[in-house]
């Protein structure tokens, strides 16, 4: 596996991979990699030629008050574990040569960024587009991987490489959970014992919502009022909050019928985690 930190040098492999006629597999991420990452690597492992992973903890996505500063960085354990699993190339560029001095263009993709996650952290998706736009500009992708755990920036992102008329597939794959449930994130070792063990909640009301659609619930109202009180038996977890959304447009939906993505924020001790689901009526 090479490990590139240059930006220059990371666009003249991709010349010569493109030359080479070499599908390019993309997996940007911010590093303290676990098992969800790596099902992103092997995804792109089947279908591409040659697998780039990213490390880049992008302080443009990070709100003022936010965790960038204690962010979990360890290049060398992320370097084993990406070279286990066959990342080709492990690219980790600086802060500084992403966002030089005097920086000034963003990309913001309107109407998605104020839904959900946008409410209380109103900069971030502005900031994930942005970085994202310049690394699919430096890899130049074929394919790149995103995990539906962050449905609404898969949502995004889509957005924006059509909106742009970026020549990327984007895919977005499933959920990857601990044994108990719990939707692995590089943020969960900021969990005390305790914490994780309420943090389960977040997974069992979710699938509280999809026993509920399951036995014929289409009330979005009910389903939600249900998943607040069982959550709520948990005092270390306060709810950002409990949403039903159309899949496509992330707009509130009060009957389900067809698809509908049931998305939940909360904040557990000092640590903010996401986790859906989606349901069929
Ligand atoms: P990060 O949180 O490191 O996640 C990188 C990718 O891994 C994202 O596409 C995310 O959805 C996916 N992922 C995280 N946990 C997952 C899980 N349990 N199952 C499946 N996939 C999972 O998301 C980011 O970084 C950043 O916002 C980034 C896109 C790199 C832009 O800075």
């Amino acid at each position: 596996m090479k490990l590139i930190n240059s930006i220059s040098r990371m666009a003249t492999l991709v010349k010569i991979l493109r030359k080479e006629g070499k599908t390019i597999g993309f997996v940007p991420t911010m590093g303290y990699l676990h098992v969800g990452h790596m099902s992103l690597v092997k995804a792109a492992k089947k279908h591409t030629d040659v697998v780039v992973l990213s490390i880049f903890v992008n302080p443009l996505q990070f709100g003022p008050k936010e965790d960038f500063k204690k962010y979990p960085r360890d290049i060398k354990r992320d370097e084993a574990l990406a070279g286990d699993a066959g990342v080709d190339i492990m690219f980790c560029p600086s802060v500084s040569e992403i966002y030089p001095e005097g920086y000034a263009t963003y990309v913001n993709v309107e109407n998605f960024t104020d839904k959900l996650c946008g409410i209380s952290r109103p900069e971030h998706f502005k900031g994930v587009a942005t970085v994202v736009a310049k690394l699919f500009n430096i890899v130049k992708p074929d394919v790149a991987y995103f995990g539906q755990k962050d449905v609404q920036q898969a949502i995004v992102i889509k957005k924006m490489a059509r909106d742009l008329n970026m020549d990327i597939e984007i895919k977005a794959m499933p959920i990857i959970r601990e044994s108990d449930g719990l939707a692995m994130s590089s943020r969960n070792i900021y969990l005390s014992e305790a914490e994780r063990r309420e943090a389960l909640v977040l997974n069992r009301s979710l699938e509280k919502a999809s026993a509920l659609t399951v036995a014929g619930e289409r009330d979005s109202g009910k389903i939600i009022k249900e998943m607040k009180e069982l959550i709520s038996q948990k005092p270390m977890v306060k709810i950002d909050y409990v949403s039903i959304v159309d899949t496509k447009d992330l707009k509130d939906i009060s009957v389900i019928s067809g698809e509908a993505l049931v998305a939940i924020a909360a904040i557990v001790g000092s640590t903010r985690l996401i986790d859906n689901v989606i349901v069929k009526a």
